[in-house]
C-alpha cells in the first residue's frame, strides 16, 4: 500500500451541529493522525471553507461582481479551517507541517518531509475537492478520498428526491453524468463533488473514495485499504 494519502474534509464536518459532538469528532480525528503516523504513512487533509465561507461569500456578494473575488474570500475560509485542524493536531505533537500550503506542489514537497500535511484553497475557480485530487496527483496517492457530508454519491439529490438511489461503485464517466464535467461550479455553491474535480480526476486516472466524514470510522477503513460503506469511483 502506498504510504501517501489524501482526504478532502468536508468543510461542513468542522461544524456538526452539536458542541459535544464537534470536540468527539475532532478527538477522533486526532486518533486517526497519530493512526497513520504511527503506522509511517503520510496523510494529506484538504480542508474545506464549511460555513465562514459561505456566510463571508454571502455578505460580499450584493457588492461584488466578479466571481473571482468571491472565490478568494472563499479560499480565506479554507486556509482558516485548514488551520483550525492544524493547530488541533500539532497540539498533540502529531509531525504536522508549521505552515498551510497554498499550492499542491508545495503540499507535496511539504509531505516527504511530515507526516501530515493541511491545506485549503489554491486559486479560483474551484473547490478544495479538486486541490485534493491534484494533490493526490502530485504526491502519487492511489486515491482521493472525499469525506462529506452525505453516506453516497446518489444518481439525483437525496435530500429532495425520497427515491434517490444510492451508488457503492461506479466509473469516473458514470458519475461525469451526474455531476457534470470540467465547468465550475458558482462560488459557495455545494455539490457532492466539484465537477472541476471529476475532470482532474479522470485527466489523471485517479480512484476516488466518496464517504460520509461524519463518522471517522469510515474514514480509517478507507484509508486501510479495507471495505468501507460509500462510493468507489475507478477509472
Ligand atoms: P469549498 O472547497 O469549501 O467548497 O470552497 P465545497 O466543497 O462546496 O464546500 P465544503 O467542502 O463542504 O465546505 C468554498 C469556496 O471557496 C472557493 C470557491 O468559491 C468555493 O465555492 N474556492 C475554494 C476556490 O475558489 N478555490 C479553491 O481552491 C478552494
Amino acid at each position: 500500500m502506498t504510504t501517501r494519502h489524501v482526504v478532502a474534509l468536508g468543510g461542513s464536518l468542522l461544524r456538526p451541529e452539536e458542541a459535544e459532538q464537534r470536540i468527539e469528532w475532532f478527538g477522533r480525528l486526532r486518533q486517526l493522525a497519530v493512526h497513520m503516523e504511527g503506522n509511517g504513512r503520510h496523510l494529506g487533509l484538504v480542508v474545506g471553507g464549511g460555513l465562514p465561507a459561505r456566510e463571508g461569500i454571502t455578505l460580499a456578494q450584493a457588492l461584488v461582481s466578479e466571481t473571482h473575488r468571491l472565490d478568494e474570500i472563499g479560499i480565506a475560509a479554507t486556509r482558516l479551517n485548514a488551520t483550525v485542524i492544524q493547530q488541533i493536531l500539532l497540539d498533540i505533537g502529531c509531525d504536522v507541517a508549521p505552515i498551510i500550503a497554498t499550492t499542491t506542489s508545495e503540499a507535496a514537497a511539504l509531505m516527504d518531509v511530515h507526516h501530515i500535511v493541511v491545506m485549503g484553497g489554491t486559486t479560483p475557480g474551484h473547490t478544495t475537492d479538486a486541490v485534493a485530487v491534484a494533490l493526490a496527483r502530485d504526491t502519487g496517492a492511489s486515491h482521493c478520498v472525499i469525506a462529506t457530508n452525505v453516506s453516497h454519491v446518489f444518481d439525483k439529490d437525496p435530500r429532495h428526491h425520497e427515491d434517490a438511489v444510492s451508488f457503492t461503485s461506479m466509473t469516473i464517466d458514470e458519475l461525469a453524468e451526474i455531476t457534470g464535467i470540467d465547468e465550475p461550479l458558482a462560488p459557495g455553491a455545494s455539490a457532492v463533488i466539484d465537477p472541476v474535480a471529476v475532470g482532474w480526476a479522470k485527466a489523471c486516472d485517479l480512484r476516488l473514495a466518496v464517504l460520509d466524514g461524519r463518522d471517522l470510522n469510515l474514514l480509517e477503513k478507507a484509508l486501510d485499504g479495507q471495505p468501507f460503506d460509500g462510493t468507489l469511483i475507478v477509472p
